[in-house]
This record gives structure tokens, sequence and C-alpha cells, in this order.
């Protein structure tokens, strides 16, 4: 009987094929370097895929996934993969994706145990207890539920904003970080229009001086 993982090693050799009918140097090109222009950190989700559910391709992305999409100031697994693309890879575009349905999220919401992915989920916790008062007025769960998804969302926006590399970025070149959730029951993407391009939209305290 074949085991579940097999399929995905035939997969990869039928994706190799397909590859290399389309365009014969697919591979060759690609192992030359990469030259993304998005930095993508999501949720680590499996039905949250970066490059397919924006219809991109091998190369187009740089992706950073953890649970719940978030931006920590002491995580160095977070902060290398941002420093790398700002600094090194260059990129343009900084996207924080959640989405609705997060698990995370609900489980951050609630106040159930769950060990040391609840150590992790402590930030959104602090989200929900700062925006208590707009959160509690809204009666239906899962209103408020998607509600807490965008929170998250722009909260981990302004989080990439107070960091150095982000703004070392600014001082020389333009680059824009953009907060969007997507939607696990219609597929599509929506902006929340969070987005920051310039220290001048940072409160003055979080604005490094000397970089
Ligand atoms: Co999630």
């Amino acid at each position: 009987m074949q085991k579940s993982y097999e399929r995905l090693i035939q997969g990869n050799e039928k994706w190799v094929k397909d590859k290399l009918k389309l365009e014969p140097d697919y591979f060759k090109k690609l192992s030359k370097g990469q030259t993304p222009e998005f930095l993508w950190i999501g949720c680590s989700d499996s039905r949250v895929p970066a490059n397919e559910i924006t219809g991109s391709h091998s190369g187009e992305i740089f992706v950073h996934r953890n649970i719940a999409n978030q931006v920590i100031h002491s995580d160095t697994n977070m902060l290398s993969v941002l420093q790398y693309a700002v600094e090194y890879l260059h990129v343009k575009h900084v996207i924080v994706c959640g989405h609705y349905g997060c698990g995370g999220v609900k489980a951050a919401m609630d106040t159930d145990h769950v060990g040391l992915v609840g150590r992790w989920l402590a930030h959104v916790k602090d989200i929900y207890q700062n925006n208590i008062d707009v959160l509690e007025l809204m009666k239906d769960p899962v209103e408020r539920e998607k509600r807490m998804v965008e929170l998250n969302v722009v909260e981990q926006v302004h989080n990439l904003a107070k960091t150095s590399f982000v703004q070392k970025a600014w001082k020389k070149r333009a680059l824009e970080i953009h907060g969007w959730v997507y939607s696990l029951e219609n597929g599509k993407i929506i902006d929340l229009n969070c987005k920051y391009s310039n220290i001048d939209q940072l409160e003055p305290i979080y604005r490094f001086s000397g970089l």
C-alpha cells in the first residue's frame, strides 16, 4: 500500500516534468539566484500558501510563516528573515497576511491553557485586551473573531514599522508594509489599508535616531 507521504514525492516528479515541458531552462534559471520583490509574513495554516493564493511563482515571494502571523521583537527567526529580505534582497514590499478562521487567534481569544503555543500567542491576547471595548460590543462571535484577526494584522504591521531594519531602509529607499487578510471561505484577499511607507507615520517614541 502506498504511504501518504509517497504521494508528495510523486507529485514532485510530475511537477518537475510539467515545468520542464513548459520551459526546459526553468530550474537552470531559478538556480542562478533570487530577486523577490515581496516578503510575505503569513500564518503557518496549511490553507494559506503564499504563492498559490496570489497566483505567483517560485522566486517571486520570500516567505516567513508562523502561527497567527506574528511579528515579535524577540523572535530571531522572523527578524533574520526580515533583515535578509530588506537589506540583502531589497524587497520593495513586506506583506503581513492574516486569515479569517485563524486557529491561533481563536486560541488567544479563549481562556483554555494550551501549553507552549499559548505562550507564543500571549501577544495576541494583549491585542484582545487592548481593544476590549470595541470587541465586546460586537455581539456576533464570528464578527468579533474576524475583527480580532484584522486587529492582529494591523498590530503586526505596526510592529514591523518599529524595527530598525525597516526604518533604516526608509532612510535610503522606498519600502512599503502592507496588512492583508485572506478569507478561507471565498479565497479572496482584502487589503486592510494599514500601509506604512515612511517614518512620519510612526509614533515618535518608536523612531530610532542615529540609524
Ligand atoms: Co492561522
